[in-house]
């Protein structure tokens, strides 16, 4: 394997091309929900490529093959209650499940700009949530819902590295940017006993999808699974699937209602082409969607080590 790049944080740098991350053993992907992410092909360079995730969700980059220009990217995905799909009865659920008590303490891994923070208040009236997220824009809109709450705190750091000990670990939309299999071993440690994840996923929902549903998570690190096949991949790092749940059309209009708000409110106001061209793609991921929901969306999945 060739030699990493080192990447320092804060450093600026263009995504390379699909040729070269392949030469250098990188896999890099622009989500179509919010950011993008780093993830080394092999452990060797992967502390340097870590360091280098936020210096890339920063944005200022152009992607030599999208065109995407990142700042008007996140022109768009600015001022948004949330980057995913969701709804608070989503995180009712998942504490129901558990029967988490009202003293728990809950991380929001990947929390975005805070928009599941108050649901997991309700879930923790007396308790603790730490939020973690690497794009401070989203840190600092997270930050302001809670600025007088001690008991809520948002690092902006990487949701790889928790130490807890979490009654729950709750995390929407987030953990495809690690992968399954990485992210529930890392959490491992970090789970109070009788602890567990809750996170929402890209799913197919049918073993016979067609172009355009497998098109639409095309851009997203790493393979679209079924619900059967990330069910195999929990159960092989030794966790056990205590319930799922689809997420409902509801969520995704949480989501996309929102940002398709904010995508008029711009145009009205007159924009760059290259805000306009983020605003057409904007458009265009929420349009898809609409086409393939049958066939495709999110599952949520509440998982505890065996
Ligand atoms: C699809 S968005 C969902 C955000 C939020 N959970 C929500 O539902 O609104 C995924 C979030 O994960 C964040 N993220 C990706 N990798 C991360 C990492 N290693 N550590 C912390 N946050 C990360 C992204 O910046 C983004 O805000």
């Amino acid at each position: 394997m060739p030699n990493s790049p080192v990447l320092t944080k804060g450093q600026v740098v263009p995504i390379p091309s699909s040729v070269m991350r392949r030469a250098l053993g990188l896999t890099i992907a622009e989500t179509r929900h919010s950011t993008m992410m780093v993830s080394a092909g092999s452990e060797q360079g992967r502390n340097d490529l870590d360091l280098g995730i936020e210096a890339l969700t920063q944005a200022t980059l152009l992607t030599q093959e999208t065109g995407m220009d990142w700042d008007a990217f996140f022109a768009v995905h600015r001022d948004l209650p949330r980057e995913g799909p969701g709804l608070a009865e989503d995180v009712a659920w998942a504490g129901q499940l558990i029967g988490i008590s009202p003293q728990g303490f809950v991380c929001d891994a990947g929390c975005g700009p805070g928009g599941d923070l108050a649901a997991l208040r309700q879930l923790v009236p007396h308790g603790r949530i730490d939020g973690f997220e690497t794009v401070s824009h989203f840190v600092e809109a997270a930050r302001e819902k809670f600025s007088g709450d001690p008991s809520v705190r948002i690092f902006e750091a990487s949701m790889e590295h928790l130490s807890g000990p979490y009654d729950l670990i709750w995390s929407a939309g987030a953990v495809y940017f690690l992968g399954v299999p990485r992210a529930l071993n890392a959490w491992r440690s970090a789970l109070a006993d009788n602890g567990a994840v809750a996170f929402s996923h890209p799913c197919l929902f049918t073993d016979t999808p067609s172009e355009a549903a497998l098109a639409f998570w095309e851009a997203e690190p790493g393979s679209i699974e079924t619900e059967a096949t990330t069910c195999a991949q929990i159960a092989a790092i030794g966790w056990q699937v205590l319930a799922t749940r689809t997420l409902s059309d509801a969520a995704w209009t949480a989501y996309y209602g929102p940002l398709l708000t904010r995508c008029d409110t711009l145009e009205a106001a007159g924009t760059s082409a290259s805000v306009a061209a983020a605003i057409a793609a904007a458009r265009k991921e929420a349009s898809d969607w609409s086409a393939v929901a049958g066939q495709t969306g999110y599952v949520l999945y509440v998982v505890r080590p065996v």
